[in-house]
């Protein structure tokens, strides 16, 4: 059998150099690996306030964004959740394969519930037993993801077991696929991950200004307070940056500069912002072409989601048939 994988993003709107690192590069190079299925999944995008009419724009939002970065409708399947429906029906069965205490003591579940205390919805609890489903309806032996995302990888790999065990070995036990290098991109604040609410990020369709704008008031080492003292680039966030987007020579520069007060913060923050848009200028280009020609990226969504539909049906006959749910037509 062809060996899939599957990652999903949720349809949250703009994307960031966090999605970037963190997640489409890393991807790009497994499409030559694997049998890759990229999805959109909007219903888990359902288990916060969103806006009904807002939704369509952030899925399309997301495939261009997938597309600019090199994900290539040719050799991978980019689908939406909701356009395959075995993924929440899949998700019912594992339902019953998994306790309430178990769900409730997952870590992002906790934060979400203080961080919305207003809307503890059973989607939130829930939240992992679809992403179990999202990977398994593909019987995928493994997942890209962040860091963030292992707890709710152990639950797939719990419920695989627990179902092969109840009802005959049909799924793998899916392993992460996480890299060392991107995984935890702070924000501009130098703080937190990069993230949308805390407003500290750069985005994939800011302009070469915008990144310039953004880079000169980001956070530095904080013990340099003036220019003529030297700094600690261990300790620097832009630095860390550097490590992403220049070369070998640039850092060594950028270090020795900065440990000995030649370069200032600006220096080295205008350095990086060439190199960060060197590597953005192609994407940028790419979004403005989608963006032109929306039809075609619809299509692509629908056509791969009909193809993911193939792999899921047969996924979920067997299913079906294993946990003696319907009716066959021979006994
Ligand atoms: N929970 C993931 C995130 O927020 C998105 C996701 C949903 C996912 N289903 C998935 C990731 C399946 C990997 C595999 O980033």
């Amino acid at each position: 059998m062809e060996k899939r994988i599957f990652s999903g993003i949720q349809p949250s709107g703009r994307l960031h150099l966090g999605n970037y690192l963190g997640a489409m590069k890393n991807w790009i190079p497994l499409q030559d690996k694997y049998r890759c299925i990229f999805g959109i999944v909007d219903y888990h995008a359902m288990t916060v306030t969103y806006t009904p009419k807002e939704m369509e724009k952030r899925i399309l939002d997301a495939a261009v964004n997938y597309i600019a970065c090199g994900l290539d409708p040719e050799k991978t399947i980019l689908m939406i959740q909701s356009l395959v429906p075995e993924h929440t029906e899949l998700a019912w069965i594992f339902n019953t394969l998994v306790s309430v205490p178990r769900l409730s003591r997952i870590p992002t579940y906790k934060e979400k519930i203080q961080q919305h205390p207003e809307n503890v919805n059973m989607g939130l609890l829930d939240y992992p037993v679809l992403m179990a489903a999202d990977i398994l309806i593909y019987k995928s032996f493994a997942v890209p993801v962040g860091e963030d995302q292992l707890p709710h990888l152990e639950i797939a790999r719990e419920i695989a077991r627990k179902f092969n065990t109840s009802y005959g070995k049909t799924f793998p036990e899916p392993q992460s696929i996480t890299e060392e290098k991107g995984m935890r991109v702070f924000g501009l604040d130098g703080v937190n991950r990069m993230s949308k609410t805390l407003d500290n990020c750069i985005y994939l369709d800011d302009t070469k200004e915008d990144v310039e704008k953004k880079l000169a008031t980001a956070v530095t080492d904080t013990a340099r307070k003036r220019r003529t003292d030297p700094g600690n680039p261990d300790v620097c966030n832009i630095f860390n940056y550097h490590k992403l987007f220049s070369s070998k020579n640039e850092l060594s520069e950028v270090t020795e500069g900065c440990r000995t007060a030649k370069i200032g913060c600006l220096d080295c923050k205008r350095i990086l912002a060439d190199n960060m848009n060197r590597e953005l200028d192609p994407i940028r280009k790419r979004q403005k072409e989608l963006w032109k020609k929306t039809d075609e990226v619809k299509k692509i969504l629908i056509d791969g989601s009909e193809k993911a539909s193939e792999i899921a049906k047969e996924t979920m006959r067997e299913v079906r048939t294993k946990v003696g749910i319907g009716l066959r037509k021979k006994s």
